[in-house]
């Protein structure tokens, strides 16, 4: 009975690593191999993307010129960086971004950079429903939460190996 909980335990494991890939969120780095750079049309990039929660976006610049502030709607639209809602500069020219809130993010760069089309609004949606096709869903409901860092079920997952192949062999 314990050795058959553990093949089970081990199982279980390894479906989970399978699933891994599919369940990791994405990290988007803003304009591609282009970064972020005047003169670069940024609704353009944003076209056809799907933003989802806990995907990220990473900015990528030349920390003596550029920024990355996140503010309002209007003051995306007017390209105001004189009062932020987010300074998400950090000074090394490489910053990152998580769209942990489902609401649209507006994110300017200051310094006038913005009126050069340094300036981005990105809508993050809340996850699509899981695939139908979940083989362990019955039977492990709870590891399949909203978030797509599956970290708990990842650690579990190594430790239920871990634990089964001690014991098994
Ligand atoms: C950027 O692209 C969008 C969508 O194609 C377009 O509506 C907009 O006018 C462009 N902006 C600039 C500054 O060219
Ligand atoms: C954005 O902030 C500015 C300054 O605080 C304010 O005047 C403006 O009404 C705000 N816009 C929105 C859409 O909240
Ligand atoms: C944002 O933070 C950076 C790094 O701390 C700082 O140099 C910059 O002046 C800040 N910008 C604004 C608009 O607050
Ligand atoms: C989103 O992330 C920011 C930065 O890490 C954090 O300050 C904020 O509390 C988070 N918000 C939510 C709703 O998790």
């Amino acid at each position: 009975m314990e050795r058959m909980k553990r093949v089970l335990l081990l199982l279980l494991a390894f479906t989970v690593l399978l699933m891994l890939p599919e369940a990791s969120a994405t990290k988007f780095t803003v304009g591609n191999n282009q970064f972020w750079n005047p003169n670069i049309n940024y609704t353009e990039w944003a076209k056809g993307k799907h933003f989802y929660l806990g995907d990220w976006l990473y900015f990528v610049y030349d920390r003596n010129q550029a920024s990355v502030l996140e503010v309002n709607k209007t003051d995306y639209e007017t390209c105001n960086s004189d009062h932020p809602l987010t300074n998400w500069t950090r000074g090394a020219g490489r910053d990152v971004v998580p769209l942990n809130v489902t609401k649209t993010y507006y994110i300017i760069s200051g310094r006038g950079f913005c009126f050069s089309g340094m300036k981005i609004a990105v809508h993050v949606e809340k996850l699509p429903p899981p695939p139908k096709a979940a083989p362990v869903k019955s039977a492990a409901p709870t590891l399949f939460s909203q978030d797509r860092i599956l970290l708990m079920p990842v650690v579990f997952a190594i430790g239920a190996a871990w634990d089964a192949f001690i014991h098994f062999w």
